[in-house]
């Protein structure tokens, strides 16, 4: 009885385990046998599976929205650098949501200069000790659910002067600009509250109502995916940036936003996920880390109520997040993680990259060249970058040379 009931235990978890689904099959059972078929068809069938079941649809770029360069500083950092503060009215209105881009613009390039894109999590003020970075008048998380900064400087959820620069280590903004980058960031709360409880009733979410109240509602995820082709659509008007080399990053839940940027909008021509682990880069068919029921319990603005419907059924998803990776093929993809952040399932996230490949193959690229996850502190670069690092949850110099050694490897 006992032998008999260990068996049914076995096998149900084996057929709990179904296979990858396959990104090169298409939704009539047919193969995918021609570049033009990917690109016009297959791409297609997959950004609209994760629309609806997942991120939610997102909105068409808004014919009213406006942009202010309100303040510039040809010598700052020292004269290292220029330093551009743009507010984007989403709406056109100066009273509606306004995402803020702080950029700063190496001086020592000549000509148009490739940039790195990325949300923060704590105010353009924290990236950089700069006294001039604009303090953002947006809500802010403080105490516990605020390890990562000096917390204390927030007051009744706003921050104060003492933020400034409490988030710079994970910001190596000078080491960036030596590099001949610039760097372009904005806020999360700038766009839509990352709270639970105000989750879809702040920023741009409220611009679209008729987004909302629906399965495949506008999450908060695709805010940030969207609110990044907007600070894209500025990048494109900025005479000192060459737009065609605008790499996207972002960490942990911003970074799941960047692979959705990536997937969705091809202006993107390079995207850097760091530890974006569970709806990132991880895939759920492993049931390891993190799991579905969480995203949608103790966040559930992140994705679409849809999403719900697959609590507890993460090893039978009929998609997975590998398939979000190759939407960005043929462009280069780097995905990284951290040895101690279980929670992102290190080799999850690997495995994504891993099963990735068979799109960038297919499009005659090279893919992630190596069979094994790669021995720690070590990056592999191909069209598709990996490494995984000592320590913990966290975006580290070390993460940071390896972004700009594959941005110059394929902007360069
Ligand atoms: C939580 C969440 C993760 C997320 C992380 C972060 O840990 O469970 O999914 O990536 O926050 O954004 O830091």
């Amino acid at each position: 009885m006992v032998l008999y009931g260990l068996l049914w235990l076995v096998n149900s978890y084996l057929q709990a385990q179904t296979p990858l689904p396959d990104p090169l099959l298409m939704n009539n059972g047919q193969r995918v046998k021609t570049l033009e078929q990917w690109h016009t068809q297959r791409r297609k069938e997959l950004l609209e599976l994760f629309a609806n079941e997942m991120y939610g649809h997102s909105p068409k770029r808004p014919a009213e929205m406006r942009f202010e360069v309100f303040e510039e500083d040809k010598k700052a950092l020292n004269g290292k650098a220029t330093r551009r503060q743009v507010a984007v009215y989403i709406n056109g209105k100066s009273d509606g949501p306004r995402m803020d881009l702080l950029i700063y613009i190496p001086n020592h390039v000549k000509g148009r200069v490739p940039a790195i894109l990325g949300l923060n999590f704590w105010g353009n003020h924290a990236v950089h000790p700069d006294p001039n970075i604009r303090i953002t008048q947006s809500w802010m998380e403080s105490g516990k659910g605020n390890p990562y900064a000096n917390h204390s400087c927030v007051v009744n959820h706003q921050a104060t002067e003492a933020c400034r620069g409490t988030n710079a280590n994970q910001w190596p903004i000078d080491s960036i600009l030596d590099r001949g980058y610039a760097l372009v960031t904005a806020y999360r709360e700038d766009i839509a509250s990352d709270d639970a409880k105000t989750g879809l009733q702040k920023g741009v979410h409220t611009l679209y109502p008729e987004l909302q109240n629906k399965g495949d509602n506008f999450g908060t995820i695709a805010a940030w995916a969207w609110a990044l082709s907007r600070a894209m659509d500025y990048l494109e008007t900025d005479k000192a940036i060459d737009a065609e080399k605008v790499a996207v990053f972002g960490w942990s839940r911003l970074g799941k936003g960047a692979l959705w940027a990536g997937a969705t909008d091809e202006r993107f021509a390079m995207v850097i996920s760091n530890e974006s682990g569970a709806g990132g880069a991880k895939l759920f068919h492993r049931g390891v880390g993190e799991n579905i029921r969480r995203l949608c319990t103790v966040f559930p603005h992140w994705y679409a109520a849809n999403f719900k419907k697959y609590m507890d059924k993460d090893t039978l998803l009929p998609f997975d997040q590998h398939e979000v990776i190759a939407l960005v093929a043929p462009r280069p993809v780097y995905i990284a993680s951290a040895v101690d952040d279980k929670g992102a399932d290190p080799e999850g996230e690997f495995a994504g990259a891993k099963a990735a490949e068979v799109v960038y193959r297919f499009l005659g690229k090279e893919g992630l060249p190596t069979e094994k996850i790669p021995i720690l502190n070590t990056s592999v670069q191909g069209q598709i970058g990996y490494h995984i690092r000592s320590g913990g949850h966290d975006v580290t110099l070390f993460d940071w040379q390896q972004y700009l050694n594959f941005a110059d490897k394929h902007f360069k």
